[in-house]
């Protein structure tokens, strides 16, 4: 395919890739086009990142699609968005057919129109055996607001069954990540973000604590398989410590 693709190292592929996909909007005014015109855009380079991701065998790729402070823009802009999201979900069925991967939502679903939650409960029903990459759309989706509807079920578990050895267990453990929207989703690797911002918001707060980072420059729209390729090979150099001394195990 290309030098940068042949250079992965297939042995330590992030397990899971969370991309901020900024800069849809800057795209389309550079352009004198709508803004809504980079979000369309911005689609067509969601799938091909979708597939460069699948092909270097990503187990969990998150794209921050749509955030809980994202409703502070026009109506305009967010029902387009959520018409755009909604005609995504159906379109791409066959493209995640073929490419075996599992489609799975983060977020608040209460917060959502019925016409894009049944979309979305529909794609995770019809992917749920598909055994390729699972792709985790994040839509209405807030960290802190996971992390909130989290603590308010696990004190509903707890009013429930307080008595019970296992909840002591659990509680004691601070395993608060039972109670996350997808519990299994693994720790974030790799955080990438276009569009020049150097900031989370409001992503993946918790799973990111000991993510690396990629800030760049390169609007959504223009970022590339070749990017993103380049930004694991950089990930790839990078040594982890989580705290510990490198080279040194206990
Ligand atoms: C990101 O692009 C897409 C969404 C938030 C839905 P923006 O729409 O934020 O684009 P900019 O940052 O205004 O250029
Ligand atoms: C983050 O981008 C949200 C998504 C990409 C969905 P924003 O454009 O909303 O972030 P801010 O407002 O620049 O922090
Ligand atoms: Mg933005």
């Amino acid at each position: 395919m290309s030098e940068l693709f042949d250079s992965i190292d297939r042995n330590k592929v992030p397990a899971h890739i969370g991309i901020i996909m900024d800069g849809n909007g800057r795209w389309a005014q550079k352009r004198n086009l709508p803004r809504t015109a980079g979000h369309k855009e911005g689609v067509n380079t969601a799938r091909e990142i979708i597939k460069a991701a699948a092909a270097i065998g990503v187990r969990y790729l998150t794209l921050y699609t749509f955030s809980t402070e994202n409703w502070k823009r026009t109506a305009e802009e967010v029902s387009f968005l959520m018409g755009l999201l909604k005609a995504h979900l159906r379109t791409e069925f066959e493209f995640y057919k073929k490419e075996r991967v599992r489609v799975l939502h983060l977020g608040d679903k209460a917060g959502l129109p019925a016409d894009v939650v049944h979309e979305l409960e529909t794609v995770e029903k019809d992917s749920r055996n598909f055994t390729g990459m699972s792709l985790v759309l994040a839509i209405n989706y807030g960290a802190r607001d996971e992390i909130l509807r989290a603590g308010k079920k696990m004190l509903e578990a707890a009013e429930k069954k307080a008595e019970t050895r296992q909840f002591q267990a659990e509680s004691a453990a601070g395993n608060i990540g039972r109670f996350f929207d997808i519990p299994f989703l693994p720790d974030a690797d790799l955080i990438i973000r276009t569009g020049g911002e150097k900031r989370l918001s409001n992503f993946l707060l918790w799973h990111a604590a000991y993510a690396e980072f990629d800030f760049n420059d390169i609007l959504w729209p223009d970022y590339t398989k070749e990017d993103f390729y380049a930004s694991i090979a950089a990930f790839q150099k990078r040594h982890r410590r989580f705290g510990g001394i490198d080279g040194e195990e206990k």
